[in-house]
């Protein structure tokens, strides 16, 4: 295969926000480097554009992922000037009936490989002088969330990483952005155990998701899409944080199929 320049990786790709991203991409002519771990999904998704792809079929929550990515990377000499880091999932009910390696899945899956990815992929980009780099964290980042605790707690990460993250590559030609959504129609809510219908009109498409990311990139470091996303911040900001967790407990107790 010959080289590929100005590719966009993305994780997360095989469904969902990370899979609209890719069409989107691919509909300006960006090759792709599409990473999850359901191939069939990653392999319809590469034949159904006109753009070269490399599909990486990976456990991102693995400690190796990382570095198998990059060495892939390498080995099909790919240029990666956007990477869109996508994959996550989230896990709904009581903390200590949640089993415990899938916490630590998420933990892995949302901050470590975000951390590890980031800090493979920027200084290629940082030598060329330009390059964009997007994490999709959620509204949740903004709220402490009983029974989605974890969820949130790894959103905030994400959140406060890329906000310095930012901050640091001012000049440097690299833009960096981080994004919010509220309630989106993806595989999100059947995986995290959540009624997907309970936000009802309010839930937005991944495609608004990634039309509203794709113009604040470059702009401001943190981008919120989607109707509950105002309220949230604006009760995050006036009222006090302790009532705010605790309307958060109202509303997340009869969230979902695992409610205690
Ligand atoms: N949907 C919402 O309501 C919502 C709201 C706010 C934020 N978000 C965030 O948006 C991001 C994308 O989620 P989505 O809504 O598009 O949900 P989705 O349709 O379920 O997509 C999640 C993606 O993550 C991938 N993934 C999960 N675990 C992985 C692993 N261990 N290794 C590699 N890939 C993995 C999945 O692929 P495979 O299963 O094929 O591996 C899939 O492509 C997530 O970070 C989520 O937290 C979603």
């Amino acid at each position: 295969m010959p080289p590929i320049h100005n590719a966009a990786l993305i994780t997360g790709a095989s469904s969902g926000i990370g899979a609209a991203w890719a069409r989107a991409l691919a509909a300006e002519g960006r090759p792709l480097v599409l990473i999850a771990r359901r191939r069939d999904r990653l392999e319809a998704l590469a034949a159904s554009v006109q753009v070269p792809c490399l599909v990486l079929t990976l456990d991102l929550a693995q400690r190796d992922a990382p570095e198998r990515v990059m060495r892939a990377l390498e080995e099909a000499q790919v240029e990666v000037t956007t990477a869109v880091l996508c994959a996550g999932f989230g896990w709904y009910g009581p903390f200590v009936e949640a089993p415990r390696e899938r916490l630590l899945e998420l933990v892995d899956l949302g901050a470590r490989c975000v951390v590890d990815l980031t800090h493979r992929l920027l200084p290629a980009m940082l030598a060329r002088g330009g390059g964009e780099l997007v994490v999709i964290s959620s509204v949740g980042a903004l709220l402490p969330t009983p029974r989605l605790g974890t969820y949130a707690a790894v959103k905030c990460f994400e959140l406060v990483f890329i906000e310095a993250l930012y901050e640091e590559l001012r000049g440097t030609g690299v833009k960096a952005l981080v994004v919010c959504p509220g309630p989106t129609r993806t595989g999100f809510a059947e995986i995290a155990g959540v009624n997907g219908e309970a936000a009802g009109p309010l839930t937005i498409q991944p495609e608004d998701v990634v039309r509203r990311a794709r113009r604040a990139l470059g702009r401001r470091p943190v981008e919120f899409v989607g109707p509950t996303t105002s309220l949230t911040a604006f009760l995050t900001r006036f009222v006090p944080r302790r009532l705010v967790v605790w309307i958060s407990g109202l509303v997340t107790r009869n969230l979902g199929r695992r409610a205690g």
